[in-house]
């Protein structure tokens, strides 16, 4: 069929599998232009593998380190005359460049909230790896059913104590607004929140993982979070969603306790803002996005999330004399080019500036847009969109 965009707000509701392809070959090429990683990990587990920081994360670990690696995610299956999600294809072609390349690669997709899928993931590892030596958790989802109580948890994404004013731009049409979004109205939605992104699936993941005996001695996992600049802490990391990431970095002292027998470690890395299918629905930040990446790119340190992940694993995780700078709340920094104060002054500077009519000009809403299409696989270089595409791409090690 002929796959073209079909956008509702910040979701794309069709997704194109030759761009997907293209996209992962791409990360792909940026990994092994790095080079090897050495001492990286050899067996990987990546939950949340099939789009944004996870995917990325999945291919620098079998591109950068010959890693095998097994993928968890949630996305709607491709079939004959019926289109699957973005991480599908992305998932598809990631396993399809592996295999190519001789490396093991299998994917589950199914809701990795469950006992169930924790218990299928428990199997496979048994059965084909026996265990692994990285946990990367890289889930972000608006939902949670909690596997003990059966509760549906849903999360918001909302200031707490009083409402937050401030401009916001429709990338879509680049008009610039203010928006005002009211606080929380009861703790329910911070506990929400925090059940869905706080830390406590991470917890039982790496609680069932360790006795089932998965887990290799000196095991490492890490998770991903957030903190960007103070313009965006009301909706961010003092919002709802900060609440979550606070309990999600706690969960860092608990995982720490728990790996010591196996001489395991836990970390949290704070990664660059970056567009991807959750940034893009949080208020605000796109513009914010928009500003920093016409800065960072003038500086030269704009980056995405491959060569995020690449240098989280080269120049942190795995560093050659295997120390690990950690800041002050003994977090990872990735983000340490974005929180650069000169760069922060800049996009305070523009920030103040930015109307509708300056837009296009002062920020790179136009890089914005294209990076959005491009999660879907639109817009990729190289690519004929008026050509057939092929719908029905299985995931090998799924349609086996
Ligand atoms: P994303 O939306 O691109 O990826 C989410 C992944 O989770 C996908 O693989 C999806 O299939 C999977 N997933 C969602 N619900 C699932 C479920 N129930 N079961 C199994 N898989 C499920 O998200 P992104 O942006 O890569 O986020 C990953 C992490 O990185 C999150 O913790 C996020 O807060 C964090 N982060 C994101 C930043 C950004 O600017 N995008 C910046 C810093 C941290």
């Amino acid at each position: 069929m002929i796959i073209q965009p079909r956008t509702r707000g910040f979701i794309c509701l069709t997704a194109h599998p030759d761009g997907a392809l293209q996209n992962v070959k791409n990360q792909i090429e940026y990994v092994k232009s790095k080079g090897a990683i050495k001492n990286g990990p050899k067996k990987v587990l990546v939950i949340g593998a099939s789009t944004g920081f996870g995917l990325s994360s999945r291919i620098a670990a079998a591109f950068g380190s010959g890693a095998a690696t097994i993928g968890v995610f949630f996305e709607k299956t491709a079939s004959e005359g019926k289109m699957g999600t973005a991480g599908w294809y992305n998932s598809a072609a990631f396993e399809k460049e592996a295999h190519e390349a001789g490396l093991y690669a299998k994917s589950i997709n199914g809701d990795a909230f469950s006992d169930e899928v924790k218990k299928q993931t428990i199997d496979l590892i048994q059965k084909d790896l026996g265990q692994v030596d990285l946990v990367v958790y890289s889930l972000a989802s608006p939902r949670r059913t909690h596997p003990k109580t059966g509760v549906a948890h849903s999360s918001v994404l909302k200031p707490i104590g009083k409402s937050y004013t401030n401009k916001t731009v429709d990338f879509h049409t680049g008009v610039v607004s203010e928006v005002t979004i009211a606080p929380v109205e009861n703790d329910e939605d911070i506990s929400n929140t925090i059940a869905v992104m706080g830390g406590e699936d991470w917890k039982f993941w790496i609680e069932d993982m360790k006795a089932a005996g998965v887990l290799a001695d000196g095991v490492k996992t890490v998770a991903y979070s957030y903190i960007g600049p103070e313009l965006t802490f009301p909706i961010y990391r003092n919002g709802t969603i900060g609440q979550a990431k606070n309990d999600l970095e706690a969960t860092v002292t608990v995982l720490n306790n728990l790996l010591k027998d196996l001489n395991g470690s836990s970390y949290v890395s704070v990664n660059k803002a970056l567009v991807t299918q959750s940034s893009s629905a949080i208020p605000v930040v796109p513009l914010y996005i928009s500003l920093l990446y016409k800065v960072m790119k003038a500086k030269g340190t704009h980056e995405g999330t491959i060569e995020q992940m690449q240098r989280l694993f080269a120049e942190r995780l795995y560093r050659e004399d295997g120390q690990i700078p950690l800041d002050d709340a003994s977090r990872i920094r990735i983000d340490d080019w974005e929180m650069a104060s000169d760069v922060q002054a800049e996009v305070d500077r523009l920030w103040q500036e930015t109307t509708t009519e300056n837009l296009s000009k002062i920020s790179d809403i136009a890089g914005y847009r294209k990076e959005f299409f491009n999660l879907f696989g639109f817009e990729v270089d190289g690519i004929d969109y008026e050509k057939e595409a092929n719908e029905n791409v299985p995931i090998p090690s799924i349609a086996s």
